[in-house]
């Protein structure tokens, strides 16, 4: 006799049937706005999806024909050396025609508003936009007024998907799983796009997330999200199995955050000394770029448990992958 179905046992005691989790096959939104759009299953897809495109960069011929034909406009108004170059790679691995608009010699120098620049942009029908602007929600005004799919490339402190993505990515390869790990996140979290996204992704994959940051840069309000938070690195870092240190963004402070970078370095600087609070086979993450000796000592950063350039990496078949499931898995 086969064993009772779930359908058995459910109508057995008289209940409704409670679905199991699917896998994602798809992305259900046009664009990639933000982690908070993304369900467990749809970051599961996105990670399984850039494991595949990981093969690819292996290869001697980094190449597939998915984006032919397709054109991806890449509209960088911030500075950027790691996001808009693995973008770029990532496009051109997937045959697609890429764009890079250089926003200092653009009509923007000339007052041109970002709805305007989109618009004049779109004229010329690209299929992507992969936008990063100084201000939070510039890419959500581009996909209510573009027919384009938008991809958020770090958006003011709002969010910076495509960086949380890669970084669990890279956990996700070291340590097998997000589930169930203590991960200590460090240093500015008030002006932090990569917190927000990787707070988000990491604790919809059950991640056990701690953050931590002088009083003066912490994130009213952080705790809403089930985090941790502390002013304390030793407790932060305590058998903490990832630790991610975030960059002291001192372009988006005025006045005093903290007396001074020393200062700031002797509190909550990772130290070798102090990264031997974590676990023994602890990664060490930052999104760059790094402030060395100001928020990670440099034999820290470049040390043997560093998976700093890894996240480099990682990061063209991340954002392959989203290209990918954005515009080249539909007809
Ligand atoms: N991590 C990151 O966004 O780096 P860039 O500013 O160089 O793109």
């Amino acid at each position: 006799m086969s064993a009772p179905s779930n359908l058995d046992r459910a109508e057995s005691v008289g209940r409704p049937l409670r679905e199991e989790p699917r896998p994602a096959t798809r992305l259900r939104a046009r664009h990639l706005l933000g982690i908070a759009d993304l369900s467990a299953e749809e970051i599961l897809l996105i990670l399984d999806t850039a494991e595949a495109m990981k093969e690819i960069g292996a290869r001697p011929i980094k190449k597939v024909p998915t984006l032919r034909g397709r054109t991806v406009v890449n509209l960088f108004f911030e500075p950027s050396t790691r996001t808009r170059t693995s973008f770029e790679i990532a496009e051109k691995r997937l045959s697609a025609d890429t764009l890079g608009i250089a926003v200092g010699t653009s009509s923007v120098v000339k007052g041109e508003t970002l709805a305007d620049t989109a618009l004049n942009l779109e004229a010329m029908a690209p299929d992507m936009i992969v936008i990063r602007h100084g201000s939070s929600g510039a890419p959500h005004l581009l996909s209510r007024i573009c027919r384009s799919r938008i991809i958020n490339a770090g958006d003011g402190m709002h969010e910076h998907p495509t960086q949380a993505l890669l970084d669990a990515f890279t956990i996700r390869a070291h340590k097998g799983r997000i589930a169930g790990l203590k991960i200590a996140i460090v240093g500015d979290l008030l002006h932090s796009r990569v917190l927000r996204s990787n707070v988000l992704l990491l604790k919809r994959l059950g991640a056990d997330v701690w953050v931590c940051g002088p009083p003066t840069l912490m994130l009213p309000g952080i705790e809403q999200f089930g985090v941790h938070a502390t002013t304390s690195i030793d407790e932060a870092l305590a058998d903490a199995d990832v630790v991610m240190m975030l960059r002291i963004q001192l372009e988006r402070m005025q006045g005093g955050f903290f007396p001074s970078l020393r200062e700031y370095f002797n509190v909550f600087g990772l130290t070798a000394e102090r990264a031997r609070r974590a676990k023994a086979d602890a990664i060490i993450m930052h999104p760059g770029p790094m402030n060395r000796g100001v928020e990670i000592a440099s034999d820290v950063a470049d040390g043997p448990y560093s998976v700093i350039l890894e996240q480099v990496a990682n990061g063209v078949a991340v954002r392959m992958a989203v290209l990918y499931l954005l515009e080249g898995s539909v007809a």
